[in-house]
């Protein structure tokens, strides 16, 4: 007879809770509004191209890397230099575009917080 896998549900229970404990529903609302400083130039929840790409699944995507955008040289190489957005690269680029990828046409200063940048990741998240 086989057994039923309990240890493996613990594990997904566990998981679910520490991802649930990374991003409340409190943080994505936060993120939410501080994407506002984003919107006049990006969209996140569908995949229309604005002044900026659109940022609809932006998570584990090559920098530079929407079809139809033209995208500035720097974000190209950047792109074809192996930078992928991820938590890490998304927070270094968020602080400060211009130092993560000198020479890119985002022209906006950076954010300050660790909780707005957080945030805003994690609803960035949930736009897949
Ligand atoms: C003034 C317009 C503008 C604002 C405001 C702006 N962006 Fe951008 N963003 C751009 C442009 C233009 C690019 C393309 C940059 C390039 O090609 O060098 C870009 C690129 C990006 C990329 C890389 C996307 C890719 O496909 O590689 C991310 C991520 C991003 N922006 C996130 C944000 C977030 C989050 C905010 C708000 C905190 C924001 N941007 C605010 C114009 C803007």
């Amino acid at each position: 007879m086989r057994k039923k896998p309990v240890a493996t549900s613990a594990v997904s229970i566990a998981i679910l809770v520490a991802g649930v404990g990374l991003a409340s529903a409190e943080d994505i609302d936060h993120g939410r509004r501080v994407f506002r400083l984003c919107v006049a130039c990006h969209v996140a929840d569908s995949d229309t191209n604005k002044f900026g790409p659109h940022l609809k699944g932006v998570f584990g995507r090559r920098a530079g890397a929407v079809a139809d955008f033209k995208y500035s040289q720097a974000m190209q190489a950047a792109g074809a230099g192996g930078l992928v957005w991820d938590d890490a690269s998304l927070s270094e680029f968020l602080y400060s575009p211009r130092k993560k990828v000198p020479g890119t046409s985002m022209s906006f200063g950076g954010l300050w917080t660790s909780s707005e940048i957080a945030d805003l990741i994690a609803y960035l998240r949930t736009n897949p």
